[in-house]
């Protein structure tokens, strides 16, 4: 009947409104509904606590016995006992674990106060100039290249191609075009674009454009500040292998690189670094 059906309707809605009603977030003087009370009050200790549960009566505990410390090094503290050198402490190896430290320290502190090390982590002077050479206390060997040439053809060769011209697979689709490495103006160190410390802030924080546009993405999160001077003196050998002869190669490389020659340029630059110094 007509009007059974509506009084149906209307109890329906007023059950749906007193269910909506009380929700979280709404305003009332009464205490909330908990339909799930062991959710809202789950048992829990607040930090410097009693607690009944442990029998040291604390709710905060200590770490489990053997826990490392992050930055800790075991070996140097297994060395020491009560601040003297213990009785199997070798000093040679204490020393060198030490200067390990010293060296983690600094790049966790990014502490670049050590001679030579002015804008290891910025790239940049006190003052805030970009530094036109990689810092001194960065040794530039044939280690320091390889990789550099390891996080180059991993991470920017897609796009600026293994050769630095640009050439990249992902670059041809770019929204920007890609630069030449062999541009005057990424070798003259008179200029901004040319100072090793502004590639590796290129390195570590991409490329924008003046209305902010990201036309290069930084790879700071991969590639951490000694990488990143690796990557530049990578460049510079790209760089210096452009203009070089085959009378600069040693001897026992130049088979290998005209090998390479004839292969093409396409091809990862896998040559030693010797041989392109
Ligand atoms: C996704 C593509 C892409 C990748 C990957 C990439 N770049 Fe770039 N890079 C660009 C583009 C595009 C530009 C040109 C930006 C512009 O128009 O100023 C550029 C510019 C540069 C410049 C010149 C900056 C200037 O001010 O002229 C340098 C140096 C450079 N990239 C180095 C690198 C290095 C080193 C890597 C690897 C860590 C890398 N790029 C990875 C796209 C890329």
């Amino acid at each position: 009947m007509q009007h059974t059906r509506t009084i149906l309707i209307l109890a329906g809605l007023a059950l749906a409104g007193g269910l909506l009603s009380g929700c979280r977030g709404d305003r009332s003087d009464k205490p909330p509904r908990q339909f799930f009370p062991d959710l809202d009050d789950s048992p829990k200790f607040k930090p410097q606590t009693k607690s009944e549960f442990f029998a040291d009566g604390r709710s905060m505990r200590q770490p489990v016995a053997g826990t490392v410390a992050f930055g800790y090094s075991p070996l140097v503290s297994q060395s020491f006992e009560g601040g003297k050198p213990g009785k199997d402490a070798n000093p040679e190896a204490m020393a060198m674990v030490s200067a390990k430290i010293a060296a983690e320290r600094g790049r966790l502190l990014k502490d670049d106060s050590a001679p030579g090390s002015e804008g290891m982590f910025t790239g940049t002077d006190r003052k805030g100039e970009f530094l036109s050479m990689i810092p001194s206390a960065l040794a530039v060997d044939a280690a320091l290249l390889d990789r550099g040439m390891t996080k180059f053809n991993t991470y920017c060769a897609v796009c600026h191609g293994y050769d630095g011209k640009g050439g990249g697979a992902v670059g041809a689709a770019w929204s920007y075009p890609l630069p030449n490495f062999y541009d005057p103006k990424y070798e003259d160190r008179a200029q901004k674009t040319g100072k090793d410390g502004y590639l590796f802030s290129v390195v570590r924080n991409g490329v924008y454009g003046p209305d902010g546009a990201n036309k290069m993405p930084g790879y700071g999160h991969a590639i951490n500040e000694r990488d990143a001077w690796a990557v530049v003196a990578y460049l510079r050998t790209l760089q210096a292998s452009e203009k070089g002869k085959m009378s600069d190669v040693p001897d026992a490389q130049k088979a290998q690189l005209q090998t390479q020659m004839l292969q093409g340029a396409s091809k990862p630059a896998n040559a030693t670094p010797e041989a392109k110094k």
